[in-house]
C-alpha cells in the first residue's frame, strides 16, 4: 500500500508534529498505534549514532502491534530533518533514514531537493515546512509531495500568516497535500482546516499535555493553566521568532513587560537552557484542560470531529 493510501485510511487526518526535546519513541509509537502519524526531529537523538536504535525500536513496536491487532489502523511514522547547511548531522542522519526506508520525511529550514530524490527512490514521501508563499513555491519546484503550512500561533517557531489566507492562496496553485499547523487542538479545528482546503493537520502543543509525553510535569500543568494571553512571540532567545509560555519565562526571572516593550531583556540568561527551562506552546493552549492518554485524546478528537461534521 502506498503512503498516500495509508494516510487516506487514517481515522483522523492528524500528524503529531515533531517537537524538539519533546518527541520520543514512546510518543511516536503511541500516536501511530492510535492512528495518528507520529514524528520526531532527528536532532532529538543524541548521540547521533542512536538514531538507528530509535527507528528500529519504533518499527519493531509497530510491527508487533500490527501482528497482534490486525484489524487496527496503524499510522506511518515520520522523521524531521533540518535541511539548513548549519545541520552538520544531515548526511549521517539521512543515511540511517535511507537504511530504514522511512515512509515520510518532514524537511524544514532550507532546500529539500537532495532529500526528495533519495526518499522517492524507496517510495517514501517528503513534506516540507513553510511559513511563506514564496517558500511553498520553492518547495514545489524541489519536488516535495506535501506542504506543511505553519501559521500564526503555532507552537515552536510559529509563522505569522493568517491560516485562512495562507491555505487559500497556496490552494490556488497547488493540488497536492496541504497540512495546516498552528493552534489546532480539537476535532472542530481539524474539520475547519479541511473546509479551508487542507488535507491534514499538524498538532504539537496538544500532544505535550498527554500521559505519554516525557516532559516535566510542571510543563504539562502549565499548559492546563495557560490561555492564549499567556503566550508571547519573541526572537530574543534563539534569534528566530517562537511562541513561549509567559509563566515559564517568569520562572527564570525574565521581565515579560520588558520583553514585549523592548523586544529583549537585559537579564543574563547564561545558565538558562532554552527549550528545557523555557517552554513553548501554541495559541491553542486555552483549549487544553486535561492530560489524557493518547488513546483517550484521539477518541475525544474523533467524537468532536464527527460533531463538527454535522454542524
Ligand atoms: C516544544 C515544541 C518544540 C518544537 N520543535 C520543533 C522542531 O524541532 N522541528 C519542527 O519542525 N517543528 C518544531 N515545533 C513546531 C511543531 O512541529 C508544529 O509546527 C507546531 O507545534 C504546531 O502548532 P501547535 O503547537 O499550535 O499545534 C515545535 C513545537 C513545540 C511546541
Amino acid at each position: 500500500m502506498t503512503l498516500s493510501d495509508r494516510l487516506s485510511q487514517l481515522p483522523l487526518p492528524i500528524i503529531c508534529a515533531p517537537m524538539f526535546l519533546v518527541s520520543t519513541p514512546k510518543l511516536v509509537i503511541e500516536c501511530c498505534k492510535s492512528g495518528v502519524v507520529g514524528s520526531f526531529p532527528a536532532l532529538n537523538v543524541r548521540p547521533q549514532e542512536k538514531l538507528d536504535e530509535w527507528i528500529t525500536d519504533i518499527k519493531s513496536a509497530l510491527d508487533e502491534f500490527k501482528t497482534s491487532n490486525p484489524e487496527q489502523v496503524v499510522a506511518p511514522f515520520a522523521v524531521n530533518q533540518v535541511v539548513h547547511p548549519s545541520n552538520s548531522r544531515l548526511a549521517a542522519d539521512q543515511a540511517i533514514i535511507a537504511k530504514h526506508q522511512v515512509p515520510l520525511v518532514i524537511t524544514s529550514q532550507g532546500n529539500p531537493s537532495d532529500i526528495v530524490e533519495q526518499v522517492h527512490s524507496w517510495g517514501g514521501q517528503v513534506f516540507h515546512d513553510v511559513i511563506k508563499v514564496s517558500h511553498a513555491k520553492k518547495a514545489i519546484s524541489a519536488g516535495v509531495d506535501g506542504l506543511i503550512l505553519v501559521t500564526a500561533g503555532a507552537g515552536g517557531h510559529g509563522g505569522t500568516l493568517n491560516p485562512f489566507a495562507f491555505v487559500r492562496e497556496v490552494r490556488s496553485f497547488w493540488d497536492g497535500p496541504i497540512i495546516l499547523a498552528g493552534g489546532i487542538n480539537d476535532g472542530f479545528g481539524i474539520k475547519a482546516a479541511q473546509s479551508l482546503g487542507a488535507d491534514m493537520v499538524y498538532m504539537g502543543t496538544r500532544f505535550i499535555a498527554t500521559q505519554e509525553a516525557q516532559v516535566d510535569q510542571d510543563y504539562k500543568n502549565m499548559l492546563i493553566k495557560c490561555a492564549i494571553e499567556d503566550i508571547v512571540f519573541s526572537d530574543h532567545f534563539t534569534g528566530v521568532h517562537a511562541n513561549y509560555l509567559i509563566p515559564s519565562l517568569e520562572r527564570v526571572g525574565i521581565n515579560v513587560q520588558d520583553l514585549i516593550s523592548k523586544g529583549k531583556v537585559d537579564l543574563d540568561l547564561g545558565n538558562t537552557n532554552f527549550w528545557t527551562d523555557i517552554w513553548s506552546a501554541g495559541h491553542g493552549v486555552g483549549g487544553i484542560n486535561d492530560i489524557p492518554s493518547i488513546q483517550e485524546l484521539t477518541n475525544k478528537l474523533l467524537a468532536d470531529y464527527k460533531t463538527a461534521a454535522m454542524l
